[in-house]
């Protein structure tokens, strides 16, 4: 849920620190990234070992502490997607509302883009301090989030407002602010990815460069946002992700049996699978001896995988592939047409690109006729932006 995000834990000092070692524990096993900045305070709750055992990164602690050519609140902040200050003391959001950087968390919090998530714990009467209260509003209204306090038992021996909330209530609240979204739970979506190859003899094939990575990580996308997702894919030299049920196929004939098998229960099918448009008409039994002169084969169509689910959609979405060397943009809107599609993704090719590559440069285009012509983007990007929009049909298929 929140693979490959990178968050920065600020801890200072207040008794609640032992929780925030939970707190990097269960971030962790969600998959984020988490490096931890302590206050000299916070050490003497608890020692950096303990938080750079669990975190498995360096404990950061000092301004001054210059790693390589890298400013250390500056390359911190930077990388950082949500900084979390768990516990945040009155001192600490005093301090952030003054815009003082007298440390290492502070400065990298006065450096920061990102959201910033602040989790207080102190004694109900610092909390209920006016001045604090006033730091608070105003670290609000410059866009600083706060999760808790909540009311209980306090160190000092007091019941009253002013405890941190649990390390499962604040990683719930780091999932609702940084997590993927779940907007494709209890659906079914069929992708399909890679090439077919399409045997003439035993040993030789008809095959394109395809290299599955833009249905992989389309089937990852799907599956990071709550959705049931069977990945049917040609050979390929990439792992199957976790998490998915992967049907591996070769032929185009297998895929379409492998696609067919499926349907009847999904909700969308997203076919990027570069699935050949030709088959021997007759796979020899033995290998085809070389002689001299030329070859001839005969090659029939291989089925139409989408067109055939387009008969039959109902209120499924289609999603297909347009790989194009010209006419990119008429010639994609033709098979959105022809192929009664929901989205076309068209792309060109020249060169060897995309095939292979990491990233890609698409447009994607509705059956409205709007086209969404995106930048060269990682194809991870590029499937969180075709999710986004198959999101948006379903939402609007339920409206009508
Ligand atoms: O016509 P063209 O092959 O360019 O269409 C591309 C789209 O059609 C892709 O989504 C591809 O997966 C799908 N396709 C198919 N069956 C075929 C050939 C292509 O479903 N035999």
């Amino acid at each position: 849920m929140l693979k490959g995000k990178e968050i920065i834990l600020g801890v200072t000092g207040s008794i609640a620190c032992y929780k925030a070692v939970e707190v990097v524990s269960r971030l962790r096993k969600l998959g984020a990234n988490v490096n931890v900045v302590m206050t000299d305070s916070a050490k003497q709750f608890v020692a950096p070992l303990t938080f750079q055992t669990i975190s498995c990164n360096p404990v950061h602690t000092g301004v001054f502490d210059i790693k390589e050519y890298n400013i250390e609140h500056v390359s911190l902040a930077k990388k950082a997607e949500l900084i979390v200050i768990a516990p945040a003391t009155a001192n600490v959001i005093s301090k952030m509302a003054s815009g003082i950087a007298d440390d290492l968390l502070t400065a990298t919090v006065l450096a920061a883009r990102s959201k910033i998530l602040v989790v207080p714990a102190m004694n109900e009467g610092m909390f209920r301090n006016p001045i604090l209260q006033e730091n608070i509003r105003k670290l609000r209204r410059h866009g600083f989030l706060f999760a808790g306090p909540s009311k209980g038992g306090l160190a000092c021996g007091e019941e009253g407002e002013g405890r941190m909330i649990e390390p499962s209530e604040i990683v719930d609240e780091v999932v609702k602010l940084i997590g993927a979204r779940q907007d494709l739970k209890g659906k079914k979506v069929i992708v399909t990815a890679g090439p077919t190859r399409e045997f003439i003899d035993p040993v030789r094939f008809i095959s394109n460069p395809s290299s599955g990575k833009m249905g992989f990580a389309l089937a990852e996308e799907a599956r990071d946002r709550g959705a049931e997702v069977v990945l049917i894919s040609g050979p390929v030299g990439i792992k199957a992700p976790q998490g998915v049920r992967y049907i591996p196929v070769t032929s185009a004939e297998q895929m379409r049996n492998a696609v067919n098998n499926a349907f009847n229960v999904c909700n969308a099918v997203i076919m990027s699978a570069a699935v050949s448009d030709w088959e021997s008409s007759g796979c020899a039994a033995d290998k085809i001896k070389a002689r001299e002169g030329p070859l001839e084969l005969k090659l029939n169509r291989t089925p139409d995988i989408i067109a055939g689910l387009g008969r039959k959609k109902g209120k499924r979405v289609l999603v297909g592939f347009a790989l194009e060397t010209n006419g990119l943009i008429k010639n994609a809107k033709i098979k959105l047409k022809e192929k009664n599609l929901d989205l076309v993704v068209a792309n060109r090719a020249s060169n060897g690109y995309p095939f292979g590559s990491d990233t890609n440069r698409v447009v994607i285009i509705e059956r409205s006729g709007k086209t969404t012509e995106l930048p060269e983007l990682p194809k991870s990007e590029i499937a969180r932006k075709i999710i986004d929009k198959i999101v948006n049909i379903f939402t609007t298929k339920v409206r009508n």
